[in-house]
């Protein structure tokens, strides 16, 4: 029998991963700028880790990427469907093995060292920060042409509880990624194989 070995994660899901991060940091950096121009809160964010120059350079990073953003979540979740990654990877197991999850996770036991196999934390996680790309994209569509986006408006409770969902979603995904990185740090094999570095071995 001949030996091979595939990477733990297909092609199309590390091609999806990384243009994805890119969307997002561009994303979220131009949006702090955008937000600065007229904030919700009484500060703002530091121009050093804003993107854009200006309000008209931001609003163009954040139109251009938008645009990946958009298909690359589209062509990740139609792939996910089809081949049943999804369900195989996302979704399985998550409502069987969350308790006892949990319950590792707070005796400080639980593992996310396997690739292959994500805990159910991480799971929730995942699927958790792919609803609220899908959710800053609807009320983005709100605030970028609310009048073509009328029925999405008045779903969302208007134009201004548009605007607080958008902001809200981008923290819930900014909160996602620190702590992501942070387990990433924690089991940087991880990394390995979503760079495609690291093969399951399997003949
Ligand atoms: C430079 C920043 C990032 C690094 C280094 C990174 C790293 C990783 C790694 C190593 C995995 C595999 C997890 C594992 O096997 O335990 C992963 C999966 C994942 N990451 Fe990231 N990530 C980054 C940014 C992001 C961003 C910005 C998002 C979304 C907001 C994101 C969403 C996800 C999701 C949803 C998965 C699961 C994908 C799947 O298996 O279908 N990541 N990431």
């Amino acid at each position: 029998m001949a030996h091979t070995s595939s990477s733990i994660h297909p092609r199309w899901v590390r091609a999806w991963h990384w243009l994805n991060a890119l969307a997002i940091g561009v994303m979220v950096t131009s949006g702090w700028k955008i937000f600065n121009a007229s904030p919700l809160f009484a500060w703002y964010f530091p121009p050093e880790i804003t993107l854009g120059g200006w309000l008209g350079g931001a609003l163009q990073w954040h139109f251009a990427a938008m645009w990946l953003l958009v298909v690359n979540l589209l062509v990740y979740l139609g792939f996910s469907i089809i081949t049943g990654r999804l369900r195989h990877t996302l979704i399985t197991g998550l409502l069987r093995n969350l308790v006892s999850d949990v319950r590792a996770f707070l005796r400080g036991q639980l593992s996310h060292a396997n690739p292959l196999q994500y805990n159910a934390i991480q799971k929730l996680a995942y699927l958790g920060v792919l609803g609220l790309i899908a959710l800053v994209i609807l009320s983005g569509l709100v605030l970028w042409k609310s009048v073509q986006f009328g029925l999405l408006r008045d779903l969302l409770g208007g134009y201004e509880t548009a605007r607080w969902i958008h902001f809200g979603a981008m923290s819930g995904i900014v909160l996602f990624v620190v702590i992501h990185l942070a387990m990433v740090a924690l089991v940087p094999r991880t990394l390995l194989a979503m760079l495609g570095l690291e093969h399951t071995g399997e003949q």
